[in-house]
């Protein structure tokens, strides 16, 4: 473990999706005992932290992010006494902990929330959260035309009973994710004193960092004014602004949260600003008295073309470089499809997604910064769930058949979004089904057959698996002399093809996502994604690091 201060500045951190890691006690479900005996696991791949994914209690219906107590463990996943034990075992191993905050929304069975959904309109209970009276007549529409993010109205009307037992109908309240997640009210104060108790509630219990769930929430523009983009408004202008997310006001939250932890030494914020597309916008999120990091949506969303992947890497450095923070380079997080499936592309050969996964996990590492990985990228595993592109009569290799999934995204979209169990499915660690050393139970999610050839286990003794790929290049990430300098500088190279060296340094990564192999640029090479040609070559859908 480094003891630098910044520890994070250059980090691998590992995102552990708790519920689908390992269960230890056979309940099919992920849990932290769980996570604490694969501590060993991880430290062999050379991570320097985990990020948890939220394990606060919650009704599950979004995996955790549908919080009713942001200071407790969900009992599914365990106890504070085994978070206590998980992170005095991480030290040891020498990886720092992550855990995740929720601050943009609470579960509908917070006691807040039940609390505001019995108590008249305008009183303080309800003032924590958005209810608002329906528009029309009799209040039958929402209060404005604002779409959740999933899919459908952002709006969901309660109901109150009166003293002779009639329902009927009462104000509404804004959900911006799914109708299980009401947004707070960050106008109230109370709701500020709240997050600040839970930030230190976590440093005080020794967390090294928290990331900061929907970190361009929070804030709403004055007024809930209705959204311009949705159809039936005559747009203005070009610029038209989502009133629901990246207002100016979240800055004021995010100074308040590095206010908090810039009292604990070494302890860091990451924020989730994905979506915030405008690069001078997104910057604001990681200025000196606001976040230390936060995940910048481009590379994730490159295809498997180098023009697309140059361009992301020169927004991402740009847009953190302008405002003196670090990069953070993640290609794949619980939300999204894995990137071995993701990068598929067109047949050659085979499948090229896990080929080009590889080539893309040497990309991302290669670069300044830190580094996001993803539970199961490191195994090449597929994403779980059949595009919904498979023609209804076909066999499709359906890994999660409908009726097995959980994400209620799907269902909130009307299956317009294929839901996110694809990346969620559990790890497969050794062994056969069902459980395949994940649960010796039934595993919550069915983990398909194919993972069966991917098990840590096997591509442990392999040298050529994409196991042993993550382990060297983070060994030589880690203690090769040529990783270091903040910029990159890139090289001419063949048409499809990509090559930077890292400023100052010698380090060169040269990436082939064309159709035909190239010669590699000058240096001895230190990892190559895949073989070699014959006569030296990089091949499509490789990449190479030299110095
Ligand atoms: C973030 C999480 C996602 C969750 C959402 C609402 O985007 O990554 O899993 O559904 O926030 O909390």
């Amino acid at each position: 473990m480094r003891h630098d201060g910044r520890w994070w500045t250059e980090a691998v951190v590992y995102q552990v999706h708790v519920r689908s890691f390992a269960d230890s006690d056979g309940d099919g479900v992920g849990d932290l005992a769980g996570v604490r005996s694969r501590l060993g696991y991880l430290e062999l791949l050379g991570v320097d932290a985990i990020a948890l994914s939220a394990v606060d209690p919650s009704p599950g219906l979004d995996q955790g992010y549908d919080v009713t107590d942001p200071r407790e463990v969900d009992p599914l996943l365990g106890t504070l006494d085994d978070l206590d034990g998980l992170i005095a075992d991480a030290h040891a191993h020498g990886l720092r902990v992550i855990v995740d905050v929720v601050p943009n929304h609470t579960s509908d069975q917070h006691e807040w929330f039940r609390a505001a959904v019995s108590s008249a309109p305008g009183s303080p209970e309800r003032a924590r959260y958005h209810f608002h009276p329906g528009r029309g007549e009799r209040g039958e529409r929402p209060p404005n035309n604002w779409q959740s993010v999933s899919g459908g109205p952002a709006w969901t009307r309660c109901t109150v009973t009166d003293e002779d037992g009639t329902r009927r109908p009462d104000e509404w309240y804004l959900h911006l994710f799914g109708p299980g997640q009401p947004d707070l009210n960050w106008e109230n104060p109370e709701v500020w004193a709240e997050l600040e108790k839970t930030l230190r509630f976590w440093c005080d219990r020794g967390v090294d960092g928290l990331r900061i769930d929907v970190a361009h929430g929070m804030a709403k523009a004055a007024g809930l004014p209705d959204d311009r983009r949705q159809p039936g408004w005559t747009p203005v202008s070009d610029a038209l602004v989502d009133p629901r997310f990246d207002q100016d006001a979240v800055h004021d939250v995010h100074r308040m949260i590095r206010a908090v932890l810039d009292h604990y030494p070494d302890r860091m914020a990451v924020g989730e600003v994905g979506p915030v597309r405008d690069d001078a916008r997104w910057a604001c999120y990681v200025r000196r008295d606001e976040l230390h990091l936060a995940v910048h949506p481009a590379l994730r969303e490159a295809a498997f073309d180098a023009a697309q992947v140059r361009t992301a890497v020169d927004r991402t450095l740009d847009a953190a470089t302008s405002v003196g923070a670090p990069a953070v380079w993640t290609l794949a997080n619980h939300d999204l499809v894995r990137p071995a499936t993701r990068y598929g592309g067109e047949e050659r050969d085979g499948a090229p997604g896990p080929a080009r996964a590889r080539a893309m996990a040497l990309v991302a590492l290669a670069l300044p910064g830190a580094a996001f990985v993803y539970q199961g990228d490191e195994l090449g595993l597929p994403d779980a769930t059949p595009p919904d592109a498979t023609p209804p009569d076909a066999t499709p290799p359906e890994a999660t058949p409908p009726d097995a999934r959980r994400d209620p995204a799907r269902e909130q979209s009307e299956h317009a979004d294929r839901g996110r169990d694809g990346a969620r499915v559990p790890l497969p660690w050794e062994g056969g089904a069902p459980g395949y050393g994940f649960t010796t139970g039934t595993p919550w999610l069915p983990v398909p057959e194919e993972y069966g050839a991917l098990t840590a286990a096997d591509q442990l003794e392999d040298p050529d698996s994409t196991l042993s790929l993550f382990r060297y290049a983070l060994e030589l990430r880690r203690g090769h002399p040529a990783f270091h300098g903040d910029q990159v500088e890139w090289f001419g190279a063949p048409a499809g093809c990509l090559a930077f060296r890292r400023t100052g340094s010698t380090l060169v990564c040269a990436l082939n996502a064309g159709d035909r192999a190239v010669p590699l640029p000058p240096g001895d090479v230190l990892l190559t994604s895949g073989p070699l040609t014959e006569c030296g070559e990089l091949p499509p859908d490789t990449a190479a690091w030299l110095a």
